[in-house]
């Protein structure tokens, strides 16, 4: 596969991993690994995307930008700006809305200072925009740290789980 300039801006372990993606699809498939590729480059970039970098995965997989565009710009678990480190999600949708998420969704931008969608000063914590519902309802309320669920959250709860990041 042709890689072009722009795919220099990769580091050797993101290049890795996109190789390890690629070879599990067929050959001239390589656009089914963006995915999994703009996950390593958004963790190993501090938790978000840069239009430089995506242009890199897509010149990485001889594929049009556009084609990484979309897919970071589509699924909400792609940053596309700078954000806090820890990404934290509340979901207030119906289940968690009768079980307190919206009482839970209010803790937390108390406790943080930040308004839904900001993330706080020190670069620590991202509020992220509310989630439509989180598939977790049987533990609800919930909200989602770092991509890893927590049900049926207290108040207490959440102060235990975010004071306990770095
Ligand atoms: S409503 Fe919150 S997880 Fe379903």
């Amino acid at each position: 596969m042709q890689h072009l300039p722009a795919a220099k801006q990769l580091s050797a372990h993101v290049r890795e991993e996109i190789d390890r993606l690629v070879a599990q699809f067929p050959p001239g498939r390589q656009r089914s690994a963006v995915i999994g590729a703009l996950h390593a480059v958004q963790q190993e970039n501090g938790g978000y995307l840069t239009q430089e970098l995506m242009e890199a995965v897509a010149g990485y997989l001889g594929i049009p930008a556009i084609q990484v565009f979309e897919v970071a710009s589509f699924y909400s678990m792609f940053e596309t700006r700078p954000v806090g480190r820890h990404s934290i999600s509340v979901c207030t949708n119906i289940s968690c809305m009768l079980c307190g998420g919206e009482q839970i969704l209010a803790h937390v931008e108390k406790k943080l200072g930040i308004a839904v969608g900001e993330s706080t000063a020190d670069g620590k914590f991202y509020l992220k925009k509310e989630e439509e519902c989180l598939a977790a309802c049987t533990g609800a309320p919930m909200m989602m740290v770092d991509h890893k669920f927590h049900e049926n959250v207290t108040l207490a709860r959440v102060d235990e789980i975010l004071d306990a990041l770095e």
